[in-house]
């Protein structure tokens, strides 16, 4: 098979943990007889400081015309603290959502056998926790109107939604536990917010055609505590835009490090493969980035873009591996030799 494939390596870590994803993709690639074109594109203040736009339109012809996008990282520090900057990194990544259309973030929360007691929590607590959140990814407060007035002393951000909004992203999470454990969660806070009995309503309204889906109705509030209380008590949470991108940073944390969640978007024409960390900006250029959880990402690419089940898995079970014999970087190691991120890269190429 061709494999056609938009690389936006990004900031920070990005470039570090994107070349150990490509390491692996092309060792599974030959090993399986498929061929990857890759096509690097700037993003991100890597393209800021190349073109002075953080999405660039030639980076947007390259992810339409691709069959998926592998994505790294965005931001950098100096932006951070400069209220008044005009172009920011982060608008890159949500002008690349929206201008592709991925409305669904898919992002897993799953527990490696060999790192149980990395974790913050317990081990019994955490144990069999195989979690899926659906997030919004291109609606609500983050694209709502925004603004100041009363001369700059009142600010606001409007939380927007439409019933069909919400009817695709939960379509999605009713097909999502059809193939899983068959229960859904809709996570809001339909005490309080308007938007959030749009939500339910909707959801409400679409159970009677998924009969063998048993959902529940939960409050965010309640649900970030559930979560790290009983993690393994969840199977796929739906959610709008804001609560489910702190809620799966704080479910990151259940797998005991956040260097090994990945995580797709995906919309009606394309697919984007992420990690679900930041550019780590104190990591950057040191060779001690953990990259698994964008060589995880180029996993549920090759699944969830391309239908190659077997490769996403041989992906799967040499990462296992080298945590189980302890190829790891530094955040993992625990006092032991820590390799380099090349270094486990370069180990899962040979080893698939
Ligand atoms: C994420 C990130 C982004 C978000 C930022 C960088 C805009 O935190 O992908 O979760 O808030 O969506
Ligand atoms: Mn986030």
């Amino acid at each position: 098979m061709k494999l056609n494939i938009a690389l936006l390596a990004g900031d920070g870590i990005g470039p570090e943990v994107i070349d150990q994803a490509v390491k692996v993709s092309d060792a599974i690639a030959s090993k399986f007889g498929h061929e990857i074109n890759w096509t690097p594109a700037l993003t991100g203040a890597a393209a800021i400081d190349a073109v002075g736009e953080p999405y660039p339109d030639e980076t947007h012809d390259i992810c339409v015309n691709a069959d998926a996008v592998l994505f790294g990282a965005i931001g950098h520090p100096r932006f951070d603290n400069d209220p008044s900057a005009k172009v920011r990194p982060e608008q890159g990544l949500l002008k690349m959502r929206k201008a592709l259309g991925l409305f669904a973030n898919v992002r897993p929360t799953f527990t490696f056998p060999s790192l149980i007691d990395k974790s913050p929590l317990k081990r019994e607590r955490i144990e069999g926790t195989d979690l899926v959140f659906l997030r919004e990814l291109t609606g609500g407060i983050y694209f709502g109107e925004k603004g100041r007035r009363d001369g700059g002393e009142t600010a606001f951000d409007n939380c927007v939604y439409t019933r069909e909004e919400v009817q695709r992203l939960a379509k999605k999470g009713f097909e999502l536990a059809m193939t899983r454990s068959k229960r859904l969660c809709c996570v809001d806070k339909a005490n309080v917010l308007e938007t959030s009995r749009l939500w339910r309503e909707t959801v409400q309204a679409m159970e009677k055609d998924y009969p063998e889906v048993e959902v529940s109705y939960e409050f965010v509030d309640a649900v970030a505590m559930r979560l790290v209380q009983w993690p393994n008590s969840y199977d796929v949470l739906i959610t709008e835009n804001l609560f489910g991108d702190i809620l799966t940073d704080e479910a990151s944390v259940i797998s005991g490090s956040m260097g090994l969640m990945p995580s797709a978007s995906v919309g009606t024409n394309n697919q984007l493969f992420e990690p679900i960390h930041g550019s780590y900006p104190q990591a950057t250029g040191k060779n001690i980035a953990n990259p698994l959880a964008t060589i995880l990402s180029a996993a549920m690419m090759f699944e969830m873009a391309f239908g190659l089940k077997e490769e996403a898995e041989a992906i799967r079970a040499v990462v296992n591996k080298s945590l189980a014999e302890g190829v790891v970087t530094e955040d993992l190691a625990a006092g032991k030799k820590a390799y380099g991120t090349s270094e486990v890269g370069d180990w899962l190429a040979q080893n698939v």
